[in-house]
């Protein structure tokens, strides 16, 4: 029937290729801005929570799904309903198209926010060999880039392409190579920005701001906004994993990788976060400049950093610009992968149709969300794009798309998943893939078990139904 699978050529790509897509634009973009938002201390202890309750059992639970079938997201969850449920495969092919679907949509807007990283990757290569300009305001450049219609669509455009070519030539050559040799890099530079900021006057105050919980400060919708960014982050409920965890070969322990992804992602994201804020709370007149537009942080406090901190900054700002884009870039190709995957094993469409049809389609979509930049900045919100709030204070395509994505799609995507492991998969079966001998030592497949049955499905269902009765659904 279908041509030999390709799989990944060694653990330590697996653990590569998912961190790579676990690792974005979530972690480095998304993370500290709806940190900052949501004032920091309670909201990151229930971000951590939900990763450790709920990400962390669904994260196994994908690998093991997709290794298990050996199929992508629609095909493995068909048959992990069917495994009890016979007649339930068309449970399992919804739930795998809403992924899909969540996939679709995603990376509509992604890619734009993956062009704002080419975009400074080539500013600050300017300013390393120009200087940095005395006296600028960070956040009008950034504000100036981003409603700049033409040059968005080129950079996003720029963006799609590249993400095609790379999912074009398939899942080993492709997408492992890649994530092998960027993730040390980024790591490392990371760690240097992390000593630098640390070492600024406001770091004490951006530590209490991120890891001092006050509960007085939690707004309810801020507990499914935690709910919904671990799924974000971790690339799950949408069968990212899944369809990454089929390229497994059974040699490898889906345990391990698990607990590497899931570790390596929630550092990364606070080492961000920490850098993030220092700079924020050193620099005299950031808060204002960052304040503007939240959602340009990423690209707004840091090039002060690179400029007068860190040593060797000049050299190194445009380098973590180009890590951000790979970054990025590893995200992208694993949600065009899902869509992709989808369409080369259910629909029989070769993969180099699949690829390049869905990602000229994605990129109509694209331009939708590039079309509602000045509402997602709150400059304007004139025009069919811009103009859109289906949720409250959410205006624009931009941010209604990435609102319904992560806190509701990816998280009715996930209880679904939690489901079809805990509750229709048999007891033989999971285990039989987690505890295969190769996993570590800290796993207990019966806490697992638990976990998955129980605490990660009410938990995602309570604070959905929590939100919901909260009536407002922002
Ligand atoms: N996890 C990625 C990030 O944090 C985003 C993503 C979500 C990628 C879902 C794939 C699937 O940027």
């Amino acid at each position: 029937m279908s041509q030999r699978r390709d799989h990944w050529s060694s653990n330590a790509g697996l653990v590569l290729a998912a961190t790579g897509s676990a690792i974005g634009l979530g972690n480095l973009w998304k993370f500290p801005f709806i940190t900052w938002e949501n004032n920091g201390g309670a909201f990151v202890l229930v971000y951590l929570i939900c990763i450790a309750a709920v990400g962390l059992p669904i994260m196994m639970a994908e690998l093991l799904i997709g290794r298990r079938s050996q199929k992508s997201a629609v095909g493995a969850l068909k048959e992990a309903v069917a495994s009890k449920w016979p007649g339930g495969r068309w449970l399992g092919g919804v739930v795998g198209f809403w992924g899909v679907l969540a996939g679709f949509i995603l990376l509509s807007y992604y890619t734009v926010i993956a062009g704002w990283s080419l975009f400074y990757f080539v500013k600050t290569m300017g300013w390393t060999f120009g200087g940095y300009p005395a006296g600028m305001s960070a956040g009008d450049l950034f504000t100036g880039q981003a409603l700049n219609t033409g040059l968005q669509l080129l950079l996003s455009l720029g963006f799609s392409v590249a993400t095609i070519a790379i999912v074009y030539f398939g899942v080993s050559k492709g997408i492992e190579r890649i994530a092998r040799i960027f993730l040390p890099i980024l790591f490392g530079i990371l760690l240097l920005m992390l000593v630098s900021a640390l070492s600024m006057s406001g770091a004490g105050e951006a530590l209490a701001h991120i890891f001092r919980p006050n509960f007085a400060e939690l707004e309810r919708g801020a507990v499914l906004e935690a709910l919904g960014h671990s799924f974000f982050t971790l690339s799950l409920g949408m069968g990212a994993m899944i369809t990454y965890g089929s390229y497994i070969s059974r040699k490898h322990s889906v345990v391990k990788a698990s607990g590497a992804i899931v570790a390596l992602d929630t550092l990364i994201a606070l080492i961000a976060t920490v850098v993030m804020f220092s700079v924020i709370f050193s620099v005299a007149g950031m808060r204002d400049e960052v304040g503007g537009s939240t959602v340009g942080m990423l690209f707004i406090s840091l090039p002060e950093l690179f400029y007068s901190e860190v040593p060797f900054g000049v050299v190194l700002g445009p380098l973590f610009y180009v890590l951000v884009a790979l970054a990025a870039l590893t995200s992208t190709i694993s949600l065009l992968e899902v869509v992709s995957a989808y369409l080369i094993d259910q629909r029989g469409i070769t993969r180099k149709k699949a690829t390049t049809g869905a990602g000229a389609a994605i990129f109509l979509f694209t331009t939708f969300a590039v079309l509602s930049i000045p509402g997602l900045l709150g400059v304007s919100t004139e025009g069919f794009f811009s103009g859109i709030e289906i949720f409250a204070g959410k205006v624009g395509w931009f941010a209604t798309a990435d609102h319904f994505v992560s806190n509701w799609m990816l998280p009715t995507g996930g209880f679904f998943i939690t489901l079809a492991a805990g509750w229709f998969m048999t007891r033989e079966s999971t285990r039989g893939e987690l505890a295969d001998g190769s996993e570590p030592r800290w796993f207990h497949y019966g806490a697992w078990r638990f976990f998955i049955r129980w605490v990660a499905p009410i938990a995602v269902a309570a604070i959905i139904v929590f939100v919901i009765r909260g009536t407002d659904f922002s």
